[in-house]
Order: structure tokens, then sequence, then C-alpha cells
């Protein structure tokens, strides 16, 4: 596994699928992520940038995450840390097992989606004191995550009803039938979401790290 090679294939194609170099080892990504000058950022509050994540049904699930809403569903096509200011750049999930659930992957494409739209569109991002309005395409990228965000006015809702609907017909389903499996998500080029889960793959588990690849402006 070569980080740097990885993030240059996914920063065209928008993913990169490749081993750990060495099985179980994935305390080497941090690592190699930090030769790279990238900077691990938390994506949940209360935990450091290292999620493990695991199919919850809505009973189980924290409130105000995706699982609350969708359980063991298949995941609408998202942006990792959408309530942020400044969502990561780069997601890194790791599978040590194999699992049969896919993880769904989508590239919005220059046809079919009003881009003025996206770029100028407002949403409200979040509830509360510290919610905030946003577009869901910006200059560094895609914003999106239809949990958290709603649209203010009416070129956000004609830009949702795409995003909510064009990727369940497109997304590429990416596997994980493999051990010590790296994916390497550009994260706010592309969306995705994990695949529904059967009740055999009840013990999935991934681990999820973030990074920001710039300097904080
Ligand atoms: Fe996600």
């Amino acid at each position: 596994m070569e980080l740097d090679k990885m993030w240059n294939e996914a920063r065209r194609s928008g993913w990169a699928m490749g081993q750990l170099p060495y099985a179980r080892r994935m305390d080497l990504i941090p690592y190699y992520a930090g030769q790279l000058g990238w900077e691990a950022v938390g994506t949940r509050a209360g935990e450091g940038p290292v999620s493990v994540l695991r199919p919850r049904d809505q009973a189980e699930a924290r409130a105000e995450t995706m699982s609350a809403v969708y359980g063991l569903d298949a995941q609408p096509l998202h942006v990792d840390g959408s309530h942020m200011i400044r969502p990561p750049e780069v997601i890194i999930l790791v599978s040590e097992e194999p699992n049969g659930t896919p993880t769904r992957i989508w590239k919005p494409e220059p046809q079919g989606l009003d881009w003025d739209a996206a770029r100028h569109g407002v949403f409200t991002v979040g509830a509360g004191k510290s919610a905030f309005l946003a577009p869901a395409l910006e200059p560094d990228g895609w914003r999106y995550d239809p949990v958290i965000m709603k649209p203010a006015d009416e070129r956000a809702r004609q830009v949702a009803d795409h995003l909510n609907s064009e990727p369940n017909l497109k997304a590429t389903e990416v596997p994980w039938d493999e051990e010590n499996s790296v994916l390497v998500v550009a994260n706010r080029l592309v969306m995705h979401g994990r695949a529904a889960v059967s009740e055999s793959d009840r013990g999935r588990k991934l681990v999820r790290m973030a990074f920001n690849i710039r300097s904080a402006k």
C-alpha cells in the first residue's frame, strides 16, 4: 500500500482500493498520512480521528446519526463530516476481515445536474445554535448529507432531489471481499454510503479515519 499513489488515484476517480502492507497493521496508516503532511481529524463529537463503524439498527443507534434514521437499510449517499465547517478531504476505511456489504460510491456527473443550483442553492446544515447555511457544492468540493442538511430554498430543493435519487441508480458497489482491505475515498469529490446489511453480516466492522491534506486556512 502506497498511500500517495492511492490518493492520486482517488483524486482522479473518486476512490482507490488497496491492501494493508502488513496484515492487521492499520496503525501504519496514520503514520503514512503524517509523512504526507496530512492532518487527522475527528468527524464525530466525542471521538478522535479513528472511528469503528458497525451496523446498528434504529433502536441501537445514537440520536442524529445515519443509523438512527436508516438502521440496517442502505445509507443514502453522503459526504462524511458534512456537519463540519470544513469536511475532511480524505476518508480511509479499513476492514481486516472480508464482509458481504459493499460501500456504494457515486461521482456526480456533468450531465443531469444543475451545477449553478448546486453552487448557490442554500441548505441549512445541522440544527439549533450550531446550524449554519451552505451550498452542496463549495470551492473545495461537495458537502451533502440528507440527514443533517435541509433545503432552504428552491434551488437547494432541486439539488437535494437529484442527489437523493440519481446515486441510487448509478452508484458503484465497492466490495469488501479481501482481508486487510483499505479504501481511500476523495470525500469532497464523491459521495458514499453503506449498502443494506443482511442479517448474516451484522458483525461487519470497518475502521474509519479522516484527514485534511492542506493545513487549515
Ligand atoms: Fe460515511
